[in-house]
């Protein structure tokens, strides 16, 4: 497979969801923050989700364990050498800051460690990077405001806003004021949608919220207009087969919807969302797809086409993917 070698970008990662269990043992340990598993076979045995709402709760107990800078520093790094590995040159990043602020973890520290990694990828690892502060659509959107109110003095250092945790009952449009505001400060917005909510969650991202760009998006080939202006718009869809398959968003990888959409001409791309829990970084995503060297290659120049990147960094990047 050629996509070992292809250089790509990740669009759709979320930091605490590469907290692997033998770092998660580590932690505890370091912290003395009491944990039910005992050992990494103990914790991996765990991770078997009948839905999106069972990963999260898992997800939010394992980040209960990251206390300090130092934790979030580490917990990023690790990603980072992961995605190196992978031939990763260029990530746009999550994380949840109100996972950590609700238990008492300044917002700086998570935000300070993660920084740190970040800069020190750009000239370690030579890997460039966005980013994206997550809210919580759980909670409510007064959480979400003070959120963008702590990371105000960090904005030099956070390039947009999405939405992410649990998607059903929580609709785009619940985030209407706050995602007007994160505009009106120059931020760039994604969010999650149509992965278990309705194809209308999607056009509420699009019409609502005015996203950039949609996370996961699959419902989305329930309505045809729908697919058919994300086609029109290019609309960057950050598409997570293993992700998928485990959550049961799929029945199978066969019938994931994603090379379909690429086949039909939709900005489609191949992420690993929360590659400690789903059994995967972004290089087994591709593989799982099972697709040909063009597909690969499309799917690599994609990655870069639906970046933050400007332009001619993306038009770079392009080449090189083109020229294998
Ligand atoms: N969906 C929603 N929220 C999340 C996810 C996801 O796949 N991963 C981490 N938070
Ligand atoms: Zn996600």
């Amino acid at each position: 497979m050629i996509i070992g070698r292809l250089p790509k970008a990740e669009l759709h990662l979320h930091l605490e969801g590469t907290l692997e269990p033998e770092m998660m043992l580590a932690l505890a340990q370091r912290n003395g923050v009491p944990i039910r598993f005992r050992s990494v076979e103990e914790a991996r045995s765990a991770y078997r989700f009948g839905s999106l709402q069972d990963f999260l709760d898992l997800y939010y107990e394992g980040m209960s364990v990251l206390r300090t800078e130092r934790d979030f520093y580490d917990l990023a790094w690790a990603y980072l050498e992961r995605a190196k590995e992978n031939n990763v040159v260029h990530a746009e990043v999550f994380f949840d800051p109100q996972g950590h602020t609700a238990r008492g973890v300044p917002f700086a520290a998570v935000f300070g460690g993660i920084r740190r990694a970040l800069d020190d990828a750009e000239t370690r690892l030579g890997i460039s990077s966005r980013l994206i502060l997550c809210f919580l659509r759980h909670l409510d959107e007064d959480d979400a405001q003070r959120t963008l109110d702590a990371a105000l003095p960090h904005l030099e250092g956070i390039a947009g806003v999405g939405l992410d945790s649990s998607e059903r009952g929580h609709p785009p449009s619940k985030f209407a004021r706050v995602f007007a505001r994160a505009r009106s400060l120059g931020l760039r917005l994604v969010a999650h949608a149509g992965e278990e909510g309705p194809a209308e969650y999607v056009r509420e991202a699009l019409d609502v919220l005015g996203v950039d760009r949609i996370d996961h998006g699959n419902r989305a080939v329930e309505d045809p207009a729908l697919v058919a202006r994300l086609r029109e718009l290019q609309i960057g869809l950050t598409m997570c087969p293993l992700s998928n398959l485990r959550l049961g968003v799929v029945p199978s990888l066969a019938a994931h919807p994603l090379p379909r959409l690429l086949e039909a001409g939709l900005l489609v791309t191949v992420n690993s969302d929360d590659p400690a829990y789903f059994g995967g970084y972004v290089d087994d995503n591709y593989r799982a797809l099972g697709l040909g060297e063009a597909a690969q290659r499309h799917l690599a120049a994609n990655s870069f086409r639906a970046s933050f990147l400007p332009e001619e960094v993306k038009r770079h990047w392009i080449d090189v993917v083109n020229s294998f």
